[in-house]
């Protein structure tokens, strides 16, 4: 086969594959530095905790629970086991909300473990990499030699949980809270209060939790913190205000700057643009009354204040408004329109003093940015990158959401991708120290507390490895190998993101195999971005969130797997592009589990198609069952003559692209995610 010689080869590499794989084994976050050995810890043998000098009880309590989910424990009915040593070393009780260290070194030999830290909370993020260590080895799961040296990049690694749009109860925000520990994020933003509901009992001003329905108590809350602290874990409340208020003014009407009396809380998820009267002594009375009563229930040094879109329409639209604006001197330079920005920091200075009296340091969205804005106030940048950077330059600390919208739906390599001090970042290293970190955001328009876990895990777990490792560890396809580990070990924590979805498809196919439904629902993905609003069907709070398109992925990982199957086929063909084509042998397998899985996808329709007839949430879906099958038929064609070495004519390819196009229609909300990936098999030459 000389001739070999004279093929080219095109190599469809997928990115990051050609880059070597550090040997991360299942640890997300990365560690800074790792060095296997060669021997493991002696399997079946229990773990038996020793402390330099009395533990905390709440790192005592944390070495509990991870011996526990490792199996490692000292039986209670047999103190005197065989055992091996787990020395923890630390120097004082860390405390989250004051940025202390979570350093730590990790170290396991076959004669025991160790880990050092300068406080409790590296010892508990030591705990958190030690329960990702185990490994399984036949039938026994063994514990690998190693020696790991660990910090964090960013301070500041944070998950908001939207509990106004959807009220979460505490369980739910307590199995999160497990799941942010186990990838070392430290920061759970807590969204309050919005149009839909405000969720914190207030003893100062009742009707705000009255007119919501749905709160938590203040004990609630203080259970919450504790499980939170016990986790390494700091809590900052957000209550968004001047905007975002209608649930606020449906309690106390005089905060209004319009003239619609809201009875009760928004019904909607139309942005209504309602604010505060920025104008009135009586708002800023209410508000030191509130925030003096919830800044002593959280105990963090930050307090969330929203900020965030107030398009200053109520206020131009309010007379009183727009003469106090005008004798304030706050009009554009044409004296006559509002300038909306320096009201709203007027507004926003008046927190200030407020928040300063209480002793808290104040966090807003990028839109509080700007002139006259002090230097403590921390800047959230959701609108993009130029906010994050803007805020540094003025000297503000900020942190990073934009990239990191968890229900936008967009993949786990998007957020993975979005770093918040790339390279070629353009702030001085003073300015560069400003950038705390980011938060996850997961706003709860489309998710209620059932489904929210899926929503959140495991993508929220590249966002966690994007803060914590180092800037250099970005290989994709890594990192989506470790994702999925991650996604069974927070099963075994008790997170729902698998069984919700799976439990919302079984109520859906009813007396009918599930596997038909389930089989399209792994390849469906809700429509990205803000789509879902505007397709045709108006959701409001009250909406049941129990349809396909809330038991679909956020990111189909049977779409991603099918696609990484596309980008490793390898194909020898001759430079003419009409000659033979060879898949190269273990392309061959490759194709062969392609087959497979477009026969199945093709096969899926007909049997699927009385269940989706005889039930009318799920009718609507019908045409993206059909889409798949006809697609996927495509996809064997072209398949077809890969097998039987023939390039597909032109003509041939031109009408399936076509084809491929038409069938890409969202239904229900959602889309099909695996047409990419079949285009790029019909495309291929
Ligand atoms: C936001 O998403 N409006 C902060």
């Amino acid at each position: 086969m000389r001739s070999f010689l004279l093929l080219l080869v095109i190599l469809l590499a997928r990115p990051g594959f050609s880059q070597p794989t550090a040997d991360t084994r299942n640890l997300l976050p990365v560690p800074t530095t790792v060095r296997w050995g060669t021997a493991t810890l002696k399997p079946k043998t229990a773990l038996r905790p020793l402390f330099q000098g009395p533990p905390d009880s709440l790192t005592a309590a944390a070495v509990t629970r991870t011996l526990a989910r490792l199996g490692l424990n000292v039986p209670a009915r047999n103190q005197s086991a065989a055992s091996l040593p787990l020395q923890i070393n630390y120097g004082k009780v860390g405390r989250a909300e004051l940025f202390d260290e979570e350093r730590y070194s990790l170290r396991v030999t076959p004669s025991g473990i160790t880990i050092d830290a300068p406080t409790s909370l590296g010892v508990l993020r030591a705990l958190a990499t030690l329960e990702q260590l185990p490994q399984a080895a036949g039938r026994n799961v063994l514990l690998p030699e190693v020696d790991i040296q660990d910090q964090p990049r960013f301070a500041w690694r944070g998950l908001l949980m939207d509990a106004a749009r959807h009220f979460m109860p505490v369980s739910v925000i307590k199995r999160n809270l497990d799941a942010m520990a186990a990838v070392k994020l430290n920061v759970l933003h807590w969204h309050l209060s919005d149009d839909q509901g405000f969720r914190v009992e207030s003893k100062t001003l009742p009707r705000l939790h009255e007119v919501s329905g749905q709160y938590y108590t203040q004990d609630e809350v203080r259970e919450v913190l504790r499980y939170a602290a016990a986790r390494g874990i700091r809590v900052l409340p957000e209550f968004d205000v001047p905007g975002h208020t209608i649930a606020w003014q449906a309690a106390y009407p005089i905060l209004a700057s319009g003239d619609t009396l809201y009875k009760t809380v928004y019904q909607s998820w139309r942005l209504a643009n309602v604010a505060f009267d920025p104008t009135k002594e009586t708002t800023y009375q209410l508000l030191d009354t509130l925030f003096g009563e919830m800044t002593a229930l959280f105990p963090d040094p930050y307090f969330h204040i929203g900020g965030d879109e107030n398009d200053g329409r109520q206020w131009r639209g309010n007379p009183r408004i727009m003469a106090f604006a005008k004798a304030k001197k706050m009009l554009k330079s044409d004296g006559r329109t509002l300038d909306k920005h320096a009201l709203q920091t007027y507004f926003n200075r008046r927190v200030l003093t407020i928040l300063t009296k209480y002793h808290k340091q104040m966090v807003g969205w990028d839109e509080i940015l700007g002139p006259g804005l002090p230097k403590s106030a921390a800047i959230q940048s959701w609108r993009g990158k130029k906010g994050l950077y803007d805020a540094a330059k003025a000297g503000n600390p900020t942190i990073l959401s934009n990239g990191y919208y968890l229900d936008l739906n967009l993949s786990a390599a998007n957020a993975y991708g979005t770093d918040p001090l790339p390279a070629d970042n353009p702030l001085t290293p003073a300015q560069q120290k400003l950038i705390l970190g980011g938060e996850a955001a997961m706003w709860s328009e489309f998710a209620d507390s059932v489904i929210v876990d899926s929503r959140i895990w495991p993508r929220a777990a590249a966002v966690a490895e994007r803060l914590w490792s180092a800037r250099d560890v970005n290989n994709t396809a890594d990192m989506y190998r470790r994702l999925a580990a991650v996604s069974r070990q927070l099963e075994g924590l008790g997170l729902q993101h698998r069984n919700a979805p799976e439990q919302l498809l079984r109520q859906l196919a009813g007396p009918t195999d599930v596997g038909t439904l389930r089989t399209l629902a792994q390849v469906l993905e809700p429509v990205k971005e803000y789509k879902r609003h505007f397709q045709g069907f108006t959701y409001t709070p009250s909406t049941p969130l129990n349809r396909l398109v809330d038991a679909a992925p956020a990111e189909s990982d049977v779409a991603r797997d099918f696609n990484c199957m596309v980008d490793s086929l390898r194909i020898y063909t001759n430079s003419d592009s009409y000659g033979p084509i060879f898949l190269v042998a273990d392309s061959r397998r490759t194709a062969l589990a392609m087959r497979q899985q477009l026969q199945t996808w093709q096969a899926n329709h007909s049997k699927l198609i009385p269940r989706l007839g005889s039930s009318p949430t799920l009718t609507e879906y019908a045409p993206l069952s059909a889409a798949l099958s006809a697609a996927a038929a495509l996809g064997l064609e072209r398949l077809a003559l890969l097998e039987k070495q023939q390039q597909p004519d032109t003509e041939w390819q031109a009408s399936a692209l076509k084809q491929l196009d038409a069938l890409n229609k969202p239904a229900g909300q959602t889309e099909l995610a695996v047409l990419p990936a079949i285009r790029r098999l019909v495309e291929l030459r």
